[in-house]
């Protein structure tokens, strides 16, 4: 049994209370790679924001469970090498599908834990999120759960329809599960195919997708006041990624994601927490397909995965100080 806090890792508790206050958003980054880590460590203490690193059920079977737990007690290393003196970095279990994955996850120092039940009925789902919290709250791990169903495929998750969350119910869900967070389905999905190009309109040339339910947002938040909300399914899938990726080979067709100011607009509310895996998928593929059609001599990895590495925390800059707004957020920034 390992706890977070011996690797010097921190839960969501805090620094979503200060989210929510500061009208701001913390970045969950999805990785499962060595350079997905370094780059959002870089851009993390550049940025001197908080940052949650998450790994789904996929990317524990792709990396290694104990290889990615000493990833994250690296990057908390390697944030105070590069000058961080308090880092504050989650390890976050993405999409846990069972009690005995997120005990797991909890047993090899992860600071939080998702549990989603969110296909199951309701009282099922209650009660599967309630025994997840019942056990993650004894090594103080913050939980999220979920109410609502996001459409789009990610690693074993996928859904053809999204269910927007029912406002309704959440007082119930949330006092009954105790659960820390909660992530809500309004509009966003899994993917770079989040929308058909029939469900947008054209405006300039350019494809724009129905508006996020700003208003089921805005009651869910009423009904909880102050209570931090997740959004999933945020990336926004950059034009230019898409065009590099086919232009250098790749074939991505009508990739559509979510317009960066519904995203900050969004963090502003009582949403806390931005889920991002797309779009870091979108830039290292980007820069690999374009390093090796200029150098086809090259074949180091280390030739093309340096170039992926500097896009990715390019990306990772951007959202966070243009989209999420938590730059400079740190506790201490010192
Ligand atoms: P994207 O596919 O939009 O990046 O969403 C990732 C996500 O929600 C991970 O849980």
């Amino acid at each position: 049994m390992v706890n977070y806090k011996d690797l010097g890792l921190v839960n969501t508790r805090e620094m979503f209370k200060r989210a929510v206050a500061g009208g701001y958003a913390i970045p969950a980054f999805n990785f499962n790679t060595m350079e997905q880590m370094q780059a959002i460590v870089m851009a993390a203490v550049e940025t001197k924001s908080p940052v949650i690193m998450q790994v789904s059920k996929g990317a524990r079977n792709y990396a290694n469970a104990s290889i990615l737990r000493y990833m994250a007690e690296g990057a908390v290393a390697y944030a105070k090498e590069l000058g961080c003196a308090h880092p504050e970095i989650v390890l976050h279990l993405d999409h846990g599908d069972s009690f005995e994955l997120c005990k797991d996850c909890i047993d090899m120092g992860f600071s939080s834990v998702m549990i989603d039940g969110s296909h199951l009925p309701y009282e099922e789902n209650i009660a599967l999120a309630k025994q997840v919290v019942d056990y993650a709250h004894q090594f103080d791990v913050t939980v999220e759960a979920e109410l609502g169903v996001l459409a789009g495929v990610e690693d074993e998750v996928s859904a053809a329809e999204s269910h927007y969350t029912k406002p309704e119910e959440v007082i119930d869900f949330s006092t009954r599960t105790g659960c820390d967070s909660l992530a809500i389905s309004i509009g966003t999905s899994h993917g770079a195919h989040k929308f058909t190009p029939e469900q947008c309109t054209l405006v300039n040339g350019v494809l724009v997708p129905p508006p996020l339910a700003f208003d089921i947002l805005h009651e869910i938040e009423k009904k909880l006041p102050g209570f931090p909300i997740v959004l999933h399914g945020s990336s926004s899938v950059p034009m230019d990624e898409v065009e590099t990726i086919n232009k250098y080979g790749g074939h991505l067709e009508a990739a559509i994601g979510i317009p960066e100011e519904q995203l900050r607009e969004a963090s502003k509310s009582a949403v806390c927490k931005i889920n991002i895996d797309s779009d870091s998928r979108l830039a290292m593929t980007a820069a690999v397909r374009k390093h090796l059609a200029e150098h086809p001599g090259d074949f180091d990895p280390r030739q093309y995965l340096k170039p992926a590495r500097e896009n990715m925390k390019k990306m990772y800059i951007h959202k966070i100080v243009n989209v999420l707004g938590s730059d400079n957020k740190l506790a201490n920034c010192d």
